[in-house]
Order: C-alpha cells, then sequence, then structure tokens
C-alpha cells in the first residue's frame, strides 16, 4: 500500500500543467513508496483556477497560498509561481513544517536565497528545486561521462540559451503571461530565467564558479505595460555574455538572448576536456554527441549517441530502445526522484535550495560584473 504524499500546488501556467502532469504520471513509470495526491491547488483567478483544476484531477482549489500552507491535509508545498512569490511562500511552507518544491530561479536576487536556504534547512523539510534539464537522459548522460572520467581534466565549456519571442517592440511588458519582461516580478531577465539553468547544468557537470565577468544589453528600452498601458522603461536584460573562472581551473563562456531569430529553446553546452569532448542540444534533446580520443587514431570522429537505449539514465522506466520521451518526463524524473529520496531520507534530492543558491549567487555576481565592468566573485 502506498504512502500518500498530500500536494498543494501553486500556480496554474506553464509549469502548473508541468508539475501537474508529472505527480499523475510518476508511479505509473516508477516504483515508489510515495504516491502523490492531488489534493489543492492555488492561483488567485477563481474561474480560471477552476477549470484547471478540475482537468488535472485537483481534488480543491485555494484562491489565496496562506490558506493553502495553513491546512493540515497539505503535505508538501509546489510553487510554480512567479519569481517574486517564491520567497514568501517557501519561507512561510518550511515554518509550516511542509517539504517544498520551488520552481527555478529560486529567488529574485541571493538575499532572498539565502533567507529561503536558511529557512528550509532550520525547518529540516524534504526540498527540491526544479532545474529539470538535470533529468534530460542525455544530460545525465553527460554527468556518467565526466564522472566516469571520460574527459579527464576539463579545460572549457560553452554554455549557449537562445530564444527569439521577444524581438518586437510592440511586445507589453508585465502582466499575465509576460511577467518575464518586468524586473520588478522576475527579478532579472535572461539572466535568471535562461542562464540560471545553464548554471545550474555546468556546475552539476563540472563544478563551482570562483569568478565571472559580464556583459549584459537591454534592445528595446520601452515598452508598454500590459495591464496599466503606460510606456515604461524595461529593466531587464535582453541579453547577457559572461566569461567564467571555475574552480578547478576550466575557463568557460555562457550566452543568453531572446533576440536570437530562429532559435525557439536553444539550451546547448560543450564541454572540452584532455581525453574527449561532449555536446549537447536541447532542441535534439535524445542526442549526446562524445568524442573519445582514447580510441586509436583511425577511428576518431563525433559519435552521436541516441540516449534511449535500457542502459541510459531514466530510460528503462519507459518503453523499448529506440523510442523517445519528451520535455514533460524531465519533470516526471524529478518528481520521481524527489519521492525515491523520500523513502529512507538517506540521500536528499538534488539541486535542492542550497545548490540552488549557488547558481544565485553566480547570477547575482554576472549582474553586478554587467554594472561595474569588472570581474565579480561568484561564490557569495
Ligand atoms: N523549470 C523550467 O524549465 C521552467 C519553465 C518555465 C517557468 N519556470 C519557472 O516557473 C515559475 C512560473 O512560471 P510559468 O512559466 O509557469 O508562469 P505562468 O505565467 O505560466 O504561470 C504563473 C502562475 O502563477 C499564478 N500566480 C501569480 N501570482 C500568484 C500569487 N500571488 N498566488 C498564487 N498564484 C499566483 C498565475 O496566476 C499563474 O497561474 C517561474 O518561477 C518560472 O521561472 C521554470
Amino acid at each position: 500500500m502506498a504512502k500518500k504524499l498530500n500536494i498543494g500546488l501553486i500556480g496554474y501556467g506553464f509549469m502548473g500543467r508541468a508539475h501537474s502532469n508529472a505527480f499523475l504520471k510518476a508511479n505509473q513509470f516508477f516504483d515508489l513508496e510515495y504516491e502523490p495526491v492531488l489534493k489543492a491547488a492555488c492561483a488567485r483567478n477563481e474561474d480560471q483556477l477552476k477549470s484547471f483544476a478540475d482537468n488535472w484531477g485537483w481534488e480543491s482549489t485555494e484562491t489565496d497560498w496562506r490558506r493553502l500552507i495553513e491546512r493540515d491535509d497539505i503535505d508538501c508545498i509546489d510553487i510554480g509561481s512567479p519569481n517574486n512569490t517564491h520567497k514568501e511562500i517557501a519561507i512561510a511552507a518550511a515554518e509550516a513544517g511542509k517539504m517544498v518544491l520551488c520552481e527555478k530561479p529560486l529567488s529574485m536576487d541571493a538575499a532572498e536565497g539565502i533567507a529561503m536556504t536558511e529557512a528550509i534547512e532550520k525547518a529540516g523539510v524534504a526540498n527540491m528545486v526544479w532545474f529539470n534539464y538535470r533529468r534530460v537522459p542525455a544530460i545525465s548522460l553527460a554527468k556518467q561521462l565526466v564522472d566516469e572520467g571520460r574527459l579527464g581534466r576539463v579545460f572549457h565549456y560553452r554554455a549557449l540559451y537562445l530564444q527569439d519571442w521577444t524581438i518586437s517592440p510592440d511586445l507589453p511588458q508585465g502582466g499575465e503571461g509576460l511577467w518575464r519582461l518586468d524586473a520588478a516580478i522576475a527579478g532579472s531577465g535572461v539572466t535568471g530565467d535562461l542562464l540560471a539553468h545553464s548554471i545550474d547544468t555546468a556546475i552539476w557537470l563540472i563544478g563551482g564558479v570562483d569568478k565571472v565577468s559580464a556583459a549584459t544589453e537591454t534592445f528595446i528600452k520601452e515598452r508598454e505595460h500590459q495591464v496599466t498601458g503606460k510606456k515604461q522603461e524595461v529593466t531587464i536584460d535582453d541579453a547577457c555574455m559572461f566569461l567564467a573562472r571555475f574552480s578547478n581551473g576550466a575557463l568557460a563562456t555562457f550566452e543568453s538572448t531572446r533576440y536570437a531569430r530562429g532559435r525557439k529553446n536553444y539550451n546547448t553546452f560543450e564541454v572540452n576536456g584532455e581525453h574527449g569532448s561532449i555536446h549537447f542540444n536541447l532542441e535534439d534533446p535524445h542526442r549526446l554527441d562524445y568524442f573519445d580520443n582514447r580510441l586509436d587514431d583511425h577511428v576518431h570522429g563525433w559519435q552521436s549517441i541516441h540516449v534511449t537505449d535500457m542502459e541510459h539514465p531514466y530510460m528503462d522506466h519507459y518503453w523499448v530502445p529506440g523510442t523517445t520521451i519528451g520535455y514533460e518526463h524531465t519533470f516526471v524524473n524529478a518528481f520521481a526522484d524527489f519521492l525515491k529520496s523520500l523513502e529512507d531520507g538517506q540521500d536528499p534530492v538534488r539541486p535542492n535550495f542550497r545548490d540552488a543558491l549557488e547558481t544565485q549567487h553566480i547570477c547575482d555576481a554576472v549582474l553586478k560584473s554587467a554594472k561595474t565592468g569588472a570581474w565579480e566573485n561568484a561564490k557569495g
């Protein structure tokens, strides 16, 4: 008989859907002691919330997250609302003794992240931040290859995260669906929204960052606010590029923009090591390119590994070799790992709040460096 875990979800948008799907699917594909119950969904618009809850099978609704946290029948709070809400909700949930799942970026800035991480650790509650790309099977395989020493000493890390959806000057900023363009809600632009993912992947694969040197640009200086209709200054970074020095001596470049025509969710990285290299592109998510210099010279060449075999991370939970899974399964995999970690409590799931705080410190250092023009300490 599975142990029930009652979930209270906040936010019915993009992530509300991705998480609801993960809660429904995890136990169908993974053998787990715990089983989530979709107990209550929360957002402010009652009508839309109701139809969301009916569609995904949430048992009840709340329009105030404080009320959700007060409920005795909720074990775990899942934060899928915009970035400016994460801190208050996470701290209140931890203080109420609830487990906390939180969307990325952890917070608006590192100061908020510190307060959140301290509250979570003081309460001793299970926690995870949804940096779901760690659970793309090809990225998990990249981690395995690095940990197996197949790359040897790492010299370079190169990450790009490119999109093209904010190029029009007529696109408003702020409000439903467009809060990412409003720094008061998002904290930052592409740095927190996109590069946080790239940074989380990088520090997971090759370790921590010591220093960064960055440049940012805001290409469209004023946009109409979606709610007020007033023209306002745009205060997010539309594009960000930074250099990083890793603690292990590796040198890295990171670049992100929402002004790269034709790039939709072009999240790529390449790692160059002494014995080999790996390359990944999220727009072709089942492929991991691998160059092994230790093979005989006459067979040197890039291999394109189709990461769909039973031996590949997560894939034995799904279909037969050669068949694929999708974006949504990265959330299923993450949530299954979270439930698994509750079984004996010995091996807490990662990334947790402390890990996401490390990423937040790097984001803060990047934004600071873009202002000062100097190399900045990324350790916090
Ligand atoms: N892991 C990923 O790959 C990924 C992808 C997209 C978004 N995100 C993160 O997920 C979070 C949500 O992003 P999204 O794209 O789902 O946004 P969204 O705009 O699609 O949905 C946000 C939801 O939050 C609700 N909301 C806003 N303020 C609220 C409040 N005070 N109380 C209750 N509900 C409130 C909105 O009504 C909406 O339902 C953000 O932190 C974002 O950075 C992560």
